[in-house]
């Protein structure tokens, strides 16, 4: 925005101090000359003399002495000022300086202004604060393009080898270049649309409906079923009406992603998978967990980052693309929720969602 230039607060402490400074001294003088006025009647009438008024005189004396005074106030007022406003504005530079930084890009800049804590301070260590959060967002954000963009370059990069190969041996198999061609494209599918439903629930571009989270949480079993019985893992489904509000593909998304995971990161026979939903006094909550191999709470903690996945099957043909937990966090998150994830002392997970309950129920 473009503003006028007008006095700098610098100047405008400095002529205020000396003002005021000014304005004191004139009260005290005129105080002192009244003062001496008064002295000089009195004599003359004790005196009883007929000279007409040697207070006036007196008054004579004593104005050289108060101009030089009030000289010297203004001198010392304008000078004093402008050292002391100085002084008290230099915090101010340092952050001016660190927000034109900023502004230009460079968020690792920090004000740490030093000294005990004031108003000045206070400002410095919220925008501190405030670049410190900036940076780490960005800096996610980075990460997150760079991994997008690398596992969607990997199947584009196979496709390329796999009819560069073809290209040059004349009595390829097609039949089996166009299957395994297929493979991967759906898998690029699948990613970008993850990555389309990621970006989606994180703009809460969604209108709130009334969900049953039980009967959102048996639909996804119903389609997963197929899946559990090929992993041999036993799906169970149990829980009240959990009534929430939201979006109906989303939640549903969410309740697919969780179920998917039990079932397929689930030990390799004789799994087990419960979905269960209740009520709580102002929430409802969906509670998925399985069996499975031991889990640290450290590598737990970081599975609902874009792209981690767990330590197995990173580079097996049916590794997912680890986004699955992400949109799930995303989901929760957009839904004003929380998501929470436990390790089960028997190895497995348990994954607990709770979401606001809706009005009105
Ligand atoms: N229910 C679960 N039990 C055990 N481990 C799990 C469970 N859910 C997720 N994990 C671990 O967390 C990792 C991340 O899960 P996420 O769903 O984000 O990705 P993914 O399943 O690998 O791929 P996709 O994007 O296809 O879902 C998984 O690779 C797995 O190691
Ligand atoms: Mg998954």
């Amino acid at each position: 925005m473009a503003r006028r230039s007008g006095l700098s607060v610098r100047l405008k402490l400095t002529l205020s101090y000396a003002g005021f400074l000014m304005l004191a001294g004139v009260l005290l003088l005129g105080a002192a000359g009244l003062f001496l006025l008064r002295q000089g009647w009195l004599r003359t009438n004790e005196e009883g003399a007929w000279r007409q008024s040697p207070g006036t005189e007196l008054v004579r004396g004593f104005a050289p002495t108060a101009a030089a005074v009030m000289v010297f106030l203004l001198v010392f007022g304008l000078l004093g000022g402008w050292l002391l406003a100085g002084r008290m504005l230099a915090p101010m530079d340092r952050i001016t300086h660190a927000t034109r930084a900023a502004a230009a890009g460079s968020l690792s800049h920090r004000i740490r202004l030093p000294g005990r804590k004031d108003e000045f301070r206070e400002l410095a260590d919220a925008f501190d604060t405030m670049l410190a959060q900036l940076e780490a967002q960005v800096a996610e954000q980075q990460r997150f393009a760079a991994n997008a963009s690398h596992e969607l370059r990997t199947p584009l990069a196979i496709s390329k080898t796999l009819i560069d190969v073809a290209r040059a041996d004349p009595n390829h198999d097609t039949g089996e270049l166009v299957d395994r061609l297929h493979t991967i494209n759906t898998r690029a599918i699948d990613l970008t649309e993850a990555l389309l439903l990621l970006s989606r629930a994180n703009q809460r571009a969604f209108t709130r409906e009334h969900v049953d989270l039980s009967l959102v949480a048996e639909e996804a079993a119903e389609t997963l079923h197929p899946l559990a019985e090929k992993h041999g893992v036993i799906l169970e489904t149990s829980g009240d009406i959990a009534p929430a509000a939201g979006s109906p593909a989303l939640l549903l998304q969410l309740t697919t992603n969780l179920v998917h995971n039990a079932i397929v990161h689930n030990l390799p026979q004789q799994g087990t998978v419960w979905v269960h939903t209740g009520v709580r006094p102002k929430t409802v909550v969906l509670t998925v967990e399985n069996t499975g191999e031991q889990l640290t709470p450290q590598l737990v903690a970081t599975l609902t980052e874009p792209f981690q996945r767990g330590t197995e099957r990173i580079h097996t043909d049916q590794a997912g693309v680890g986004l699955g937990l992400a949109i799930v966090k995303t989901i929760t998150e957009a839904h004003d929720g929380t998501l929470a994830l436990t390790p089960r002392p028997a190895g497995g997970l348990r994954i607990t969602v709770e979401l606001p309950a809706a009005s009105g129920r």
